[in-house]
């Protein structure tokens, strides 16, 4: 969907590339994006980029990095890849933020410490602005983006969360 909205923004005179290392999910977002010639993906490692140095004035990662078991390879490669004075925009969630409507608080905080076990890195954004200027880059901004679903909807980011933590532990 970003890729989608960052191609409809460039136009034909920009390019996106986007990247991933899953073939299910660049399968979606090939078809998804199957009209837009600006907008092409390649499969690739996080940790071991197949661009140039200086490639690209910007770089967008959301909720990515917390899965990169070595996080300061993942941002070196993505330094490199940046041209100088280039811009990173990066989106990770921290686990611990999550609050779920529950009547039984106990079983909810055991299924959400098994839940925090899902990827590498699940409290991410408290480490990355040291992670980033361990690399080099500078950090300019930081801030807290909230999701609220408080009905049970289908389309909810929420209760997709709640199938994958049910199918997935
Ligand atoms: C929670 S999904 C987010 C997907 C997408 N960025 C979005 O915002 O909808 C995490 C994604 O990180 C990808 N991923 C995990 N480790 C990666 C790595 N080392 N290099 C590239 N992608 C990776 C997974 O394949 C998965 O698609």
């Amino acid at each position: 969907m970003l890729a989608q909205i960052m191609g409809e923004i460039v136009g034909e005179s920009g390019e996106i590339i986007g990247i991933d290392i899953s073939d299910n999910v660049l399968a979606m977002a090939h078809q998804r994006c199957a009209n837009q010639s600006s907008v092409t993906f390649e499969k690739m490692d996080a940790t071991d980029l197949s661009f140039n140095d200086a490639t690209f004035d910007g770089a967008v990662s959301t909720q990515v990095y917390e899965y990169v078991e070595d996080i300061d390879m993942a941002l070196s490669e993505l330094f490199r890849v940046l041209r100088p004075g280039g811009r990173a925009l990066i989106l990770d969630s921290d686990w611990d933020s999550c609050v779920w409507h529950t009547n039984d608080r106990e079983r909810m905080h055991k299924v959400i410490d098994l839940w925090n076990t899902h990827c590498p890195k699940p409290f991410l954004p408290r480490t990355l602005k040291q992670g980033l200027e361990r690399i080099g880059f500078h950090v300019v901004k930081r801030s807290v983006h909230t999701m609220f679903n408080p009905d049970y909807d289908p389309n909810s980011y929420s209760y997709l969360a709640m199938d994958f933590l049910q199918n997935d532990q």
